[in-house]
């Protein structure tokens, strides 16, 4: 393609942030500003007039009518599989694996099957306009090489593993100490740091991980430097205790991971709602960053997590939808859980603080800040573009609103996927009008 043709200048409202030092960051809102985008990646944003724009013909811009445009959203916790899980109505954690989860997660032996679900799930994302995301395939080598395909089709930033679990899980979904690690090596070298993609190793949760495939996920990491840890922790009570009968030897849940090596600075631990604080001192020692999963911690009663209690120990925590027991695939629909969950704790998320988490703090805790959750120049151009015209309800309430804090603030309580009426995945555009674009 001529250079010519990879220039895109777009002219409307900016929302994002920009990391600072020591982990801070600062939020920048352009009224009227521009936004040029050079093949994938961002060239720059400034006020409509400033001087880096010298010799943009500002009549050239694509104009976007007012609508406000936001970094794509980052989802640091989510299961491939579990559409059609979303929904299963009135079971705790264990027993809801057991009657919904795992024959959902069987059913991807189909080759043909998987693939299409795959793809499915990512268009999925799209429509919410969730750009990036940390994502569990199933336990099969196939699903998980179909949904790195299907991402690399998209050209999506996605991080994601296949599922180890050789124990206390049905035959069809088991692999084997051994076997698990090996498919999950031919994963990392196929795939892990081809264009936007990188391998998660992926132990389901200790229940259904042996200790020797366990100490085989961290053989894993330490021979590939780079590749990431995802699993969960914590996330129910009968679940602790099935892990402290499961590792009397260990210390506490962390430490059935933290002794084969699990916890690092890229390593992400989905829930830990009833933690000890030794746990979390442990988890801040490392660097590890945790998942806060508002729809599902509610949906499944598995508790309440403590942001105020992360916040002070220095725990960086992210947000994700952890669907199919979340709730809303949408970061938005996730947002209202987190700030209901955040008010029964004592601490009233701030709009632009919840914003910051969707964006540049899930990119920030998985160390892709140079490259998305931002709109800053150089970084991807994974953007989307919301109008809340598109929603009835929301339109009347963001008449009222007195600045971009009240705006945005509107949008995370009353917005869906028919905000998002353009999503931006490396300079191309996957969701016009509302409706995935043809051609994915
Ligand atoms: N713990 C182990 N597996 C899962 C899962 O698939 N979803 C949730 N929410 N928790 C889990
Ligand atoms: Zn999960």
């Amino acid at each position: 393609m001529a250079a010519e043709a990879a220039r895109q200048a777009f002219r409307g409202r900016f929302l994002h942030c920009l990391p600072e030092g020591g982990g801070g960051y600062r939020v920048e809102y352009l009224e009227d500003g521009v936004l040029v985008v050079e093949g994938a990646r961002i060239a720059a944003l400034a006020a409509a007039g400033a001087a880096e724009l010298q010799g943009l013909d500002l009549a050239s811009c694509i104009d976007l009518g007012g609508d406000l445009v936001v970094p794509g959203f980052v989802d640091t916790h989510v299961h491939a599989p579990q559409l059609d899980v979303m929904g299963s109505h009135g079971e705790q954690l264990l027993e809801w694996l057991e009657r919904y989860t795992f024959p959902a997660e069987a059913r991807f032996a189909d080759e043909a099957f998987a693939r299409v679900a795959m793809a499915d799930f990512l268009d999925a994302l799209l429509c919410q306009g969730t750009t990036s995301a940390m994502v569990y395939a199933t336990s099969h080598h196939h699903a998980t090489d179909a949904l790195f395909a299907a991402a690399e089709a998209r050209r999506l930033c996605l991080i994601a593993g296949k599922v180890l679990m050789d124990r206390n899980a049905p035959e069809a979904l088991r692999d084997s100490a051994v076997g698990g690690i090996a498919e999950s090596r031919e994963l990392i070298e196929r795939w892990h740091g081809r264009g936007r993609l990188a391998y998660a190793v992926t132990p389901r949760f200790s229940i259904t991980s042996s200790p020797a495939q366990l100490a085989g996920a961290g053989q894993l990491l330490r021979d590939h430097p780079g590749v990431y840890l995802q699993t969960h922790l914590a996330e129910n009570p009968q679940e602790v205790a099935a892990v402290r009968e499961l590792f009397p030897e260990a210390a506490h849940y962390l430490d059935t991971y933290d002794a084969h090596g699990l916890c690092t600075e890229r390593s992400v631990f989905a829930h830990c709602l009833h933690l000890e604080a030794a746990e979390i001192r442990r988890l801040a020692e490392t660097g590890a960053a945790v998942a806060f999963c508002p729809s599902s911690n509610l949906f499944l009663g598995s508790g309440l997590f403590n942001w105020q209690a992360f916040a002070a120990a220095e725990v960086p925590v992210t947000i994700a939808s952890d669907v199919g027991a979340g709730t809303d695939l949408s970061m938005l629909g996730t947002l209202v859980d987190a700030y209901k969950v955040c008010q029964l704790g004592g601490h009233a998320l701030p709009p632009l603080e919840a914003f910051y988490a969707i964006t540049l703090g899930n990119a920030r805790a998985l160390g892709l800040e140079a490259r998305i959750g931002t709109l800053a120049p150089g970084s991807d151009a994974d953007f989307l573009r919301l109008n809340p015209r598109d929603v009835p309800l929301l339109a009347g309430r963001v008449a009222a609103c007195r600045d971009i804090a009240e705006e945005w603030f509107a949008y995370q309580i009353l917005g869906d996927d028919r905000l998002v009426r353009e999503t931006w995945v490396a300079g191309e555009c996957r969701k016009r009008d509302g409706r995935l674009a043809v051609g994915n």
